[in-house]
């Protein structure tokens, strides 16, 4: 059986980008592949600084996955800073790394170009951390969105660096992106993205939901006049979650005039709302439950621990560390 890995961010809700582009995936997969998947949260700590909202976060994300589907006894769900063997990994690799290489990063780059000054040595070190969160278990596919195709490539690379010193140690990865929705948009157009502040938060209470919905920005075009689907960002969204006969209806709303952006924005709530009706509402159940998910946690970082543990003994070996 193929295996796969990826990560996510415990740095807000979970948004429709997050969603589409990866956890549906993650939960899809878990039927045909073994599957680890882990909370990012020593990535998120070049950001999230606030102790509270860290653990908030993080018991947030562990709920999501769990009422979306993920199925404890299918895939091996862990905390990344729980096991120090990716910290480990990562200095080791960090000796393998170059500055410049490490310049080429997107993430780096932007917050260059934007003049922020304020960049930690743990932004810089990002993609290293990533990955070593990678290689740790030797996955064939890394299912993700677009943002972090990058970061695989810069994997297989280290990788590649690593085996030509100390002779082949590391499984070279692949990314897995569905093209469709490897650039989810946000409501204002961009990439959705938590930074950018034009989420949708698939579990945030219905009232902000909707507010969320009926803030995503569409052209002026007067309500009667007819309208093209495929340019709104109202429809762009709606076609990743509805029917292929519901998409053509509403296309045919579009262009037929007198149906305005307003009435869009409602029939994309409703799906919504429809789409995740059993997940938010199993949300709310699991959310109670803090034994449970504490302990699936648990359960999931001593599985992650045999697998992440092993690679390492052998990198080590490789290293001259043990013998
Ligand atoms: P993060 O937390 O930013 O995002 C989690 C996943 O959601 C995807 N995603 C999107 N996909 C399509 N359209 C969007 N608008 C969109 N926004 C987010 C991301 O591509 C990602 O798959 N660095 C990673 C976390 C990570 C990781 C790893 C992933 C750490 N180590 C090892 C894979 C393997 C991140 O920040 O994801």
């Amino acid at each position: 059986m193929k295996r796969i890995l990826s990560g996510i961010q415990p740095s807000g809700r979970p948004h429709l980008g997050n969603y589409l582009g990866a956890m549906r995936q993650h939960i899809e997969m878990q039927e045909n592949f073994e599957c680890y998947l882990f909370i990012a949260d020593l990535h998120a700590l070049t950001t999230v600084k606030d102790p509270k909202l860290m653990h908030d976060q993080t018991y947030d994300l562990a709920t999501s996955y769990l009422a979306l589907g993920l199925d404890p006894k299918k895939t091996v769900f862990f905390k990344q800073s729980d096991l120090s063997e990716h910290a480990e990994l990562c200095w080791i690799l960090d000796c393998m790394v170059k500055i410049p290489f490490l310049e080429r990063a997107h993430a780096w780059k932007d917050a260059k170009q934007k003049g922020n000054k304020d960049v930690s040595v743990g932004l810089f070190n990002y993609p290293i951390l990533q990955a070593a969160d990678i290689l740790l278990y030797e996955p064939d596919l890394v299912p993700v969105g677009q943002d972090q195709k990058q970061h695989i490539e810069m994997t297989r690379d280290i990788a590649t660096t690593f085996n030509t010193t100390f002779g082949e140690t590391f499984k070279l990865p692949e990314a897995y992106i569905k093209e469709e929705v490897a650039v989810v948009p946000g409501t204002d157009g961009q990439k959705m993205s938590k930074s950018y502040g034009n989420t949708i938060e698939i579990f945030a209470p219905e009232k902000e939901l909707k507010k969320q919905v009926m803030g995503i920005i569409t052209d002026s075009i007067p309500l009667e006049d007819p309208k093209d689907p495929k340019s709104c960002n109202v429809f762009k969204l709606y076609k990743l979650i509805a029917s292929k006969e519901d998409t053509q209806e509403l296309a045919n709303k579009y262009m037929a005039g007198g149906f305005g952006y307003g009435d869009a924005k409602k029939t994309l709530l409703t799906k919504i709302l429809e789409y995740f009706a059993e997940a938010r509402e199993k949300y709310e159940e699991i959310y109670q439950k803090k034994d449970f998910v504490y302990g699936v946690i648990e359960e999931g970082n001593k599985k992650a621990k045999e697998t992440s543990s092993k690679t390492l003994e052998k990198v080590k070996k490789k290293i001259g560390y043990i013998r």
